[in-house]
């Protein structure tokens, strides 16, 4: 290999990741090289920028002439550099990501006893004294549905992720054994991937459009979580076959995917009901297209003769109806005259007529789509029951005819996928904010003359409400006069009372705050004639109204209409993200605690069954945790396996964007409820809880007085973020703000909120309000209860081991310097305080957890970020230089090239800092490959990551 040796770091010992990123990072350098006119003296630029320090080692003498640095240069240079510098980044997660495959691999090939495998899970169910019997019908009851959602965090193009997969596989592929041909085209490959890389456009120029973002999302389900399913269902059959005696049942599925990719309304005008339309009929497409394919593909399988009489009497009736049905569609003629179908093929005559009639689904919906009239319905297939009655028929004969190992190929997977899949790939939710519900029904009471719904008290409104849902006569007009939001609203209502059934999952009610905002969706439901209603879900999210949730659940309950109306079921939606944003991380913790166990219990009492549905984001501001921690911290029984939960943004990406690692995933969340509703996690102590309510309430206080009370705090957020500049990175087809005139934190989503203060490297919204709490409790003489706490409690420690993870990416003298540089002098001070509170903070967490440095044990995190802030943290600097520059222009005449700037260095730092992709994989990996005894070590992924740099090093 050339000399590249600036980039060696020295200190870290070479392994297969090093060896990997040190040769992806050589290709992009000598391709910079190549492919820039100046690209050796460019390459020597970044040099002398790096960082190779760590922090603390930074001595302040060169960081001010650092400093001076990063200010001279060009905007040209500042461009190149960054650009470098993140890509740089990018290739190290692909060479990380791969190689924590290739681990998972490894193990596997190894036949280690894998944590959290299906194996590993099953066999510590039955040590535990777990009857087999009491297992088996656990799985068979379990239902995890993951929802994939469009929020706005995952920077990447699409573009470059499927680059990023490409280097990956290309890096697999070379680990293979290959002739010397093989290897040589596998290397192009390589080179090939990253220099398209690099002279790709890494920033999206438009906001994409709701349709654009329900294509991500399909483009996962398809491409990887289509083939992932049925091979996690064999794993998990023949695991539970071995442990329990029995296979899983021919309707098994344990998963099903909602979205909310197109059907997500709340504060986003561009997600309108034709679009939510036009989703839904293209989502069918795609799911009639890929069942098409496989049963196309069954029937050239299944050729075999010999069958039951009902298969032959079914074939004869089927015969008779494809005879029957004239014209023939173009693709059935040609099949058919490629592989004709003599009669004795039982199998392959049924299966023709469910592949034709595939086919015309397909096509009902590519006229629906594209405003054709559609082919009637009788002749398309409306739900997935309609379609496994045929195959079932299929797999009984040949069950019976002694070919089970023939029923158990394609045409189980087949039947497993409509299972999983239905015949729409995923069911889409709708949400939409509360007060568009009542400002229809006030436009509604109020064009009838009977008074403003708005003005009425909760009392008089859940009375009209339950008067208009009884009554038999309808209560709008079809030509009732409105403004376009109500006439918006009423339009989704209409849409969603039209779509085929089964196309709908919840109608999600953001900022639910009392037993009207959900009798209102119901009542729009009604109004509009919905045969099919969906089931309505309130999202309580703000810290107030998840304390008031028990309260406006149990008014409900105590309502014989919608007691009749939920049938025993009702789901409740969880909001992480924004209760955190009103109350600090560690209140809304708590009070998210509080409310599952309040409310399972409540619906016990109600004899409701409670579907919790958990709205979580990746980072740790966001409510973000590791896949199985999140799972095993809840409140025991309030999972009892049943779990809902979106899937958001780059997590998607993290944690389905390659098969191995959707296989993994999908088997975590498996083992994870599976424990969970069996072995639940002990309740906490009084004391705990008298503590925690004490830290909740103290960390509250703290973090409102400064968000909300301090009057300067607004300023000083947007002077000393990147906030206001957001706006160019067109990430989501929604707003940043609900209400975009208020320049309120209030008014602000919680994404951009926290990632603002990610950006800075302050990332304030995870830890402000929790040094006070501490402290307060030590003052208390609580100091030994925390320490107990933290070593006994899965919900405590993990919760104070994410706040701690945080602020290792943390970086005070990067705060600084946002705090020098852009804010007024006036306010420089306030940014100061801070700083010195996050440096306060990160002592009391470390006092708390016994480290002597953060994450001290935790040897593969310190790696992974060690190695990136070289990179990472000169983006930063440059950061806060161009966010100045920019500044200093007038907003009509911002030199393009420093928005581009700004953009790439927002990517990059939210590559490493923003999300925890690779903190989830670590989880995954090393909390599989570690041998444990449980419920003392199996809540402390963080602190055993030591193991497995022993085994991966
Ligand atoms: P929301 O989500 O703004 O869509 O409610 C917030 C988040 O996920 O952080």
């Amino acid at each position: 290999m050339p000399d590249i040796g600036p980039f060696d770091f020295g200190s870290v010992e070479p392994d297969e990741l090093d060896k990997d990123t040190e040769r992806l990072r050589h290709i992009l350098l000598e391709s910079v090289k190549v492919l820039e006119k100046d690209g050796d003296r460019l390459i020597n630029l970044v040099e002398s920028i790096l960082l190779k320090d760590q922090p603390s080692e930074r001595d302040p003498v060169s960081m001010e002439q650092y400093k001076q640095k990063i200010s001279s240069l060009s905007n040209a240079d500042a461009l190149s550099i960054s650009r470098i510098l993140s890509q740089c980044l990018n290739l190290a997660n692909v060479a990380e990501q791969h190689h924590l495959v290739r681990s998972v691999l490894k193990a596997n090939l190894a036949g280690e006893d894998l944590m959290y495998s299906c194996e590993h899970t099953l066999k510590s169910l039955i040590d535990e004294g777990i009857s087999p019997d009491t297992i088996y019908n656990a799985i068979c009851e379990q239902s995890i549905e993951l929802v994939l959602t469009a929020h706005p965090t995952q920077m990447m193009r699409r573009t470059l992720i499927a680059k990023n997969n490409a280097i990956g596989n290309a890096l697999s592929e070379l680990e293979k054994q290959l002739t010397d041909y093989e290897r040589f085209e596998w290397e192009e490959e390589l080179n090939r991937e990253v220099k398209a890389t690099w002279l790709t456009d890494e920033i999206r120029r438009k906001k994409p459009t709701p349709e654009e973002e329900a294509q991500g999302g399909w483009s996962i389900l398809e491409q990887n979580l289509w083939h992932t399913l049925p091979r996690f269902f064999r794993i998990l059959d023949r695991t539970v076959e071995k442990y329990t005696g029995r296979s899983l049942p021919l309707g098994f599925t344990n998963i099903r995917f909602g979205s909310w990719c197109g059907g997500d309304r709340d504060g986003n005008d561009n997600v309108t009901a034709d679009v939510t339309r036009q989703v839904c009929y293209f989502s069918r497409w795609i799911a009639a297209t890929l069942f098409y394919r496989e049963i196309d593909a069954l029937l050239f399988e299944l050729s075999m003769v010999k069958k039951t009489d009902s298969m032959a009497d079914a074939a004869l009736a089927a015969n008779e109806r494809r005879q029957s049905n004239k014209p023939k569609s173009i693709l059935t003629l040609y099949k058919e005259f490629r592989e004709g179908i003599p009669e004795k093929e039982a199998y392959r005559i049924v299966l023709a007529e469910v592949r034709d009639k595939m086919l015309l689904t397909k096509k009902k919906y590519e006229d629906l789509i594209s405003g054709q009239t559609p082919c009637p319905d009788d002749v398309c297939y409306e739900t997935a029951e309609e379609v496994i009655a045929p195959l079932k028929m299929c797999y009984d004969s040949l069950v019976a005819i002694g070919g089970k190992a023939i029923a158990d190929g394609r045409l189980l997977d087949i039947i497993r996928r409509l299972n999983c899949f239905g015949l729409n790939l995923s069911k889409l939710d709708i949400r939409q904010e509360s007060s568009r519900h009542s400002e229809t029904l006030d436009a509604i009471t109020t064009y009838l003359g009977i008074g403003s719904y708005n003005a009425w008290s909760e009392e008089q409104r859940v009375e009209f409400l339950l008067k208009e849902l009884e009554s038999k006569r309808p209560l709008i007009p079809v030509d009732f006069p409105c403004n376009p939001r109500v006439q918006e609203v009423i339009n989704t209502f209409r849409m969603a009372a039209e779509l085929p059934k089964d196309s709908l999952g919840a109608y999600v009610i953001s900022m639910c705050q009392k037993p009207s905002d959900i009798l209102a969706v119901e009542l729009l439901q009604k109004v509009v004639g919905n045969k099919h209603p969906q089931r309505v879900v309130p999202l309580f999210e703000m810290i107030d109204d998840l304390v008031r949730a028990p309260t406006t659940m149990e008014s409900l309950f105590n309502i014989p209409w919608y007691k009749k109306r939920i049938n025993g079921s009702q789901e409740i939606m969880l909001g992480y993200s924004d209760s955190a944003k009103d109350a600090g991380r560690l209140c809304s913790a708590w009070s998210l605690y509080k409310a599952q166990e309040i409310l399972t219990k409540l619906s016990e009492k109600h004899g409701v069954k409670c579907n919790l549905f958990h709205g979580r984001g990746g980072t740790v501001g966001r409510g973000g945790s590791p896949t199985y921690l999140a799972i095993q911290s809840q409140p025991g029984g309030s999972i009892n396996g049943r779990l809902r939960v979106t899937e958001q943004g780059e997590m998607i990406t993290a944690h389905y964007g390659q098969p191995g690692m959707a296989l993994r995933t999908i088997e975590v969340y498996t083992t994870a409820t599976l424990k969970q509703t069996l072995l639940p996690p002990p309740a906490p102590l009084d004391k705990w809880r008298e503590i925690m309510d004490f830290l909740a309430d103290v960390s509250s206080k703290k973090y409102r007085s400064v968000v909300r009370d301090d009057p300067n705090f607004v300023r000083y957020f947007r002077a000393s973020t990147p906030e206001r500049e957001l706006t160019h990175l067109n990430i989501g087809s929604r707003p940043a703000k609900r209400n975009v005139l208020n320049p309120t934190i209030e008014s602000l989503r919680a994404i951009p909120w926290i990632f603002s203060f990610t950006q800075t490297r302050l990332i304030l919204p995870a830890w402000l309000g929790v040094c006070d709490a501490f402290k307060e409790a030590i003052n208390k003489g609580w100091q030994q209860d925390l320490v107990d706490m933290y070593k006994n409690w899965p919900f405590f420690s993990t919760t104070v081991d994410l706040i701690e993870m945080v602020l290792m990416k943390t970086d005070p003298l990067i705060a600084l310097r946002y705090n020098d540089l852009l804010v007024p002098f006036e306010l420089q001070s306030k940014g100061k305080e801070l700083i010195d509170l996050l440096n306060e903070t990160v002592n009391s967490v470390l006092s708390l957890t016994s480290h002597e440095t953060l994450q001290q044990e935790n040897k593969l995190l310190q790696h992974f970020v060690s190695i990136r802030r070289a990179y990472m943290d000169p983006i930063n600097y440059i950061q806060a230089e161009i966010l100045r520059r920019l500044r200093s222009q007038h907003v009509d005449a911002m030199d393009p090239i420093l928005i581009d700037i700004l953009i790439i260095t927002i990517n990059g730092i939210a590559a490493v800092v923003n999300s925890v992709p690779a903190f989830q994989w670590y989880s995954l990996v090393t909390n599989l490959l570690l041998h444990v005894s449980e419920v003392v070590i199996k809540f402390k992924t963080l602190l055993l990551l030591p193991d497995l740099s022993d085994n991966l090093l």
